[in-house]
């Protein structure tokens, strides 16, 4: 296998340089190569669409996602430190909470509150916002379940008065780049939280 593998390359060289005109100045033919290949290296990142995307272009970083990745890292306007404490709610709520949740996009998973039920347990706490990220169902890390997996967790809690812990963010916020580490999240769910007033 190997070995077809290079007699392939050799003959496509070989075939290369024989298109050459003339055969006189390989070595100038050469160096105009390297050149090319060179350009190519410094070749400005915005000729690049998404379309015309290469290996290579994903290996430089060079491709338009990560454009757009590496400024939102360099100027996130909307940061929101999902590692401070102070940027969740816990709350305890009897079921039914009066909260109807709704699942983010597909690639993050998880769900936020959409709404708070009129007169529910959710809006008389005064607590949760529209928005809310939910991450945390007692000290049971749901951040990142689909929908059924993670209202279950609530749906299963045996206790009367059931501690939810939500982020006060975006989905992005707390599933992109900025979002907490394995580590502050896992201590975080162990905690159950913050307080709940
Ligand atoms: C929390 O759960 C999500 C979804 O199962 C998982 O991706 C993530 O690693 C978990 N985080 C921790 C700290 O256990």
């Amino acid at each position: 296998m190997k070995t077809s593998t290079i007699v392939l390359l050799t003959t496509a060289t070989v075939s290369g340089f024989s298109v050459q005109p003339n055969n006189v100045r390989p070595s100038t033919s050469l160096n105009g190569l390297f050149d090319g290949v060179k350009d190519a290296f410094s070749a400005p990142p915005s000729e690049i669409d998404s379309e015309r995307e290469t290996p290579i272009d994903r290996w430089m970083g060079w491709s338009v996602v990560a454009q757009e990745q590496e400024v939102d890292a360099a100027t996130p306007s909307d940061f929101l430190d999902s590692m401070d404490a102070s940027n969740y709610v816990s709350v305890e709520l009897t079921k039914p909470m009066g909260i109807i949740f709704e699942e983010n996009d597909a690639e993050f998973g998880g769900i936020f509150v959409q709404s708070l039920k009129e007169g529910g347990a959710a809006e008389e706490s005064g607590k949760l916002k529209s928005g809310d990220q939910l991450v945390i169902v007692g000290t049971k890390n749901v951040s990142g379940l689909d929908f059924d997996d993670a209202l279950g967790a609530i749906i299963d809690a045996p206790e009367e008065k059931v501690k939810i812990t939500l982020f006060r963010g975006t989905g992005k916020q707390f599933y992109g780049p900025t979002g907490p580490s394995k580590e502050w999240l896992a201590e975080f769910c162990t905690k159950g939280g913050v307080e709940s007033s």
